[in-house]
């Protein structure tokens, strides 16, 4: 993981909020001019931003798991829980070390304006702030989970995406768009959108993980449990109408989109230490602690909402898909994809 430098809040203050009352400065006593009675008329906006921002936070508890509410119920059928975002923290570890401690593939050089879709935990626009104190980053999600504090050159909006984006047009340097497929009906749209407001000669870089796993040597046989995982998954995801784009069909989309110079890369990672490679086999280690979390993320709605399966059922089929994991005999992969592409210059 990249360094992150030692946060220290109160360097992060403004140093002179407007108008922001600090201890034992004199009250400014002067009234407002009002044209009626309505004191509180000023702030009708703000209430309405308000209830948004509390609206927000009415989660969808299932199964023992807490879901996000804004942008319509059910629309990302995976946790916003702690759990969750201690499992997203992990896979972000995991994708650097993919990436040999790089952040992204795409050869963005000092973008001023970074978007980050779908940002999560924001550890990703978090690491990419400290790295980058030139940049400025935006992340947005559906779920206010980032941290309260975040460096200067890092802000978080929570939007849905599938909405009409409402930043400038030609306006980011860098749009970064990570394991998001999950919330997005219309994979096309979202990348044309980020055609639109990528800057002339800016880069947009796509990553997914599939829905599935694969091994080489046939190794998940059709008897196991995470056989039937698999199925249940992809059944559950084409009945809730949600596509698993992979690098053939993300590269595609940005090429309807407009995108130019379109790179594609694909790993396999490996879902248990079982590789003899020991750069592999750490990497496997690390992939299997994010396992028993993993299994119920991706499963527990598809399971029960789309295929009506008891929780009871749809959490012990995730323990024995994961039991399977652990099994040395079984040599699991999941591909990670990669797709990068370039808007043209005017
Ligand atoms: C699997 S997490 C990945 C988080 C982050 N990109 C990362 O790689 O660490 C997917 C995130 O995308 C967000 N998301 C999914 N669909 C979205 C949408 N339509 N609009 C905004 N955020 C969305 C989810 O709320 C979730 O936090």
């Amino acid at each position: 993981m990249p360094k992150s430098p030692t946060r220290d809040p109160a360097s992060q203050c403004p140093s002179s909020f407007p108008g922001l009352l600090y201890q034992n400065e004199p009250l400014q006593t002067e009234p407002d001019d009002y044209d009626d009675d309505d004191l509180f008329s000023d702030y009708e906006s703000a209430s309405d931003n308000l209830s948004i921002a509390s609206s927000i936070r009415d989660y969808i508890y299932e199964n023992g798991r807490r879901y996000h509410c804004y942008g319509g119920e059910g629309k990302y059928v995976l946790p916003n829980d702690e759990v969750e975002q201690k499992r997203l923290d992990l896979m972000h570890h995991i994708q650097l070390m993919v990436l040999g401690g790089e952040l992204h593939m795409a050869p963005a050089e000092n973008p001023k304006r970074v978007l980050d879709c779908g940002t999560g935990t924001g550890v990703w626009a978090l690491d990419f702030g400290d790295s980058h104190p030139e940049s400025k980053v935006t992340g947005v999600d559906l779920s206010p989970i980032q941290p309260d504090w975040a460096s200067p050159n890092v802000q978080f909006e929570v939007d849905d995406l599938e909405k009409e984006w409402t930043w400038p047009q030609n306006h980011f340097d860098f749009i970064h768009i990570r394991s998001i497929c999950n919330g997005i009906r219309d994979y096309q749209r979202l990348i044309n959108q980020s055609f639109h407001h990528t800057a002339p000669g800016g880069w947009t870089e796509l990553s997914e993980l599939s829905f599935s796993l694969v091994s080489r040597d046939d190794t998940i046989s059709p008897d196991t449990a995470l056989a039937l995982y698999l199925d249940c998954i992809e059944r559950g995801y084409s009945t809730l109408g949600i596509a698993n784009p992979n690098a053939a069909s993300m590269k595609e989309c940005m090429r309807k989109a407009g995108y130019v110079d379109i790179e594609e890369r694909t790993f396999l990672i490996p879902c248990g230490p079982w590789p003899k490679n020991r750069k592999l086999k750490d990497l496997g280690a690390t992939f299997a602690l994010v396992g028993p979390a993993g299994f119920e993320a991706y499963g527990l709605a598809a399971m029960t909402r789309a295929l009506g399966m008891a929780t009871a059922e749809a959490k012990e089929l995730c323990r024995r898909a994961h039991a399977d994991l652990l099994n040395a005999r079984i040599h699991a992969c999941i591909p990670a994809y990669y797709v990068y592409g370039r808007k043209p210059e005017w």
